[in-house]
Formats: structure tokens, sequence, C-alpha cells
């Protein structure tokens, strides 16, 4: 596996790769990966010829009270963990080579609407920092494809909304969330927690499966939220949302309304904040 941090010898090796005939899939990340983000490159490797992967810990989609300085890094690892799963290349770009501006005075991208709810609600500024960063990787990298986990389901819609809107070429792909065996959603942020939190979290998505059942047997939207966030605020979570929404924009969905939903949690447990969905 090629390892890269700038720009101009990553597009000649792309360029490269493409005059030969190649396509080229881009794997975003911010690192501290784990079975999720492997899951990831094996859909990569079924979409093209060559894989790249990014690890960038990408601050302007932290909000100055979050975990951006404590982020684990862990290149090294990450970097083994990639060649093990048939990643091409590498690029680990440093801030500099992201923001050559600064963060303070970089351009930025907006995602109105799609961008301020449910986690954007929470996380005021998350999703432009996100779209700010995916547009640099993807004109950096190039890439025919690009594939994003489903875990980060609204974070993949403003991706979408993001490449339309801006004339991108390229292909959003995503891949379905990796799950323990209890059903914890695998994420970065499960290591901040305890092994008491660790099992408790496991109720995230039991309880996404109990309102999906609800959903199915015809139960009012609103009344199905709000039992689901007293059955979390019971199980010691700190809920921010609890949420059913129509699965192509996340805007809220009338009872009998036909279509696919998703049903999506964000809440809080121990140091931890843990996002999950099930799309129907
Ligand atoms: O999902 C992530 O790891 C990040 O939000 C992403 C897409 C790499 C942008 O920094």
């Amino acid at each position: 596996m090629l390892l890269e941090s700038a720009i101009a010898q990553l597009r000649a090796q792309v360029a490269a790769w493409r005059n030969q005939g190649d396509t080229v899939v881009l794997v975003p990340t911010m690192g501290n990966l784990h079975a999720g983000h492997y899951a990831l490159i094996e859909r990569a490797r079924k979409l093209g010829t060559r894989v790249v992967a990014s690890i960038f810990v990408n601050p302007s989609q932290f909000g100055p009270s979050e975990d951006f300085a404590a982020y684990p890094r862990t290149l090294d690892h990450d970097a083994a963990g990639l060649a093990a799963h048939g990643c091409d290349l590498l690029f680990h770009p440093g801030i500099d080579e992201v923001y050559p501006y600064g963060v303070e005075r970089a351009v930025t991208v907006a995602v109105p609407e799609l961008g301020d709810i449910l986690c954007g609600a929470f996380r005021p500024g998350h999703f432009n920092g996100v779209a700010t960063v995916v547009l640099r990787l993807l004109n950096m990298v190039q890439p025919d494809v690009a594939v994003f986990g489903q875990k980060d389901y609204q974070q993949l819609l403003v991706i979408e909304r993001v490449v339309r809107d801006m004339q991108v070429a390229v292909r959003i792909e995503s891949a379905p969330t990796v799950r323990e065996d209890s059903g914890l959603a695998m994420s970065s942020r499960n290591q901040y927690l305890s092994d008491a939190e660790r099992e408790r979290a496991a109720e995230l998505h039991r309880c996404l499966q109990w309102m999906t059942a609800q959903l199915r047997s015809g139960q009012v939207v609103v009344a199905i939220e709000a039992e689901a966030t007293a059955r979390l605020g019971a199980a010691g979570f700190k809920v921010d949302y609890v949420a059913v929404r129509r699965a192509s924009d996340l805007m809220p969905v009338e009872n009998f309304e036909p279509g696919a939903r998703v049903v999506l949690v964000a809440a809080r447990i121990g140091k931890a904040r843990l996002i999950d969905n099930l799309l129907i």
C-alpha cells in the first residue's frame, strides 16, 4: 500500500491509474479504524479497481466543547489494517494541505435545512464542516466513486446533497452498518464506554428495532417517539433525539404516508455520544 500526504503526488498516482484504465474508489475516514471502516474498504474493492482511503481528523466538524483534541490518532495501526484489507493508497494530508488558508478563513460549504436538523440541531455547524472537508477530499482525490457508511445516515444524505447541488463528478455509494454481537453499531466513539456502559449501549439498537415493529403495526409516530425516549431515559441515556423520518430527506412523516422511512437516535451515555438508525 502506498502512503501519500501531498496532493500533487496523490493526484499523479490517481492519474496514472486512470490512464491505465483503473476505476478509483475513495473511502474518507478520520482514522481510528474498526470493522465498520474495513467493511467500507471491502465494499470499495467491489466497486472499482483501486481503493484510496483518507485519514484526516477534520477540525471544522467538531464543536468547541467536543472531542477534537482527544479524538484517537492511530495512523500506524490504521495503515496496517488498511493494507491487510487490500487498500491501494492511504492519503493522510496535514492540516495545511486541507486548509491552506487556515480553518478560520476557509471557504466553507453550508447545507441549509438538512444540515440543521437532528444531529445538526445539537451540533451546530457540524454538517457544514463535514460538507466542506468531503468536497475538498473529493477535489483532491477526484475518485470515480466514494463510499460512506449508513450508520451516519444524515451525513450520507448531506454528502449526496453536496455532490448533486455542486455538480461533483463522483458517484456516492453506501454500505450497511456493522454491529457488535449485542447489536451496538461499531463506532470510534465506543471506546469511550466502560464495560457496563457498553452493555447498556446495546439498548439503542433494541429500541430502534422496537420502534420499527411499532411502526409496522400502525402505531402513531409521536407516541412511538415519546415512548422510545422514555425507554432510553430509563436505561440511563441522555437522549438528544429519537425520530421517525422520511428516508429520502429526513423530514417528518405523516402516520400513513407511503414510502421509505428511517428511525434515528442520538443519545449520550457516559462520555460517549452515540448515534444509530434503521431503514424501513
Ligand atoms: O464519517 C467520518 O469519518 C467523517 O465525518 C468524514 C466523512 C471522513 C469527514 O471528515
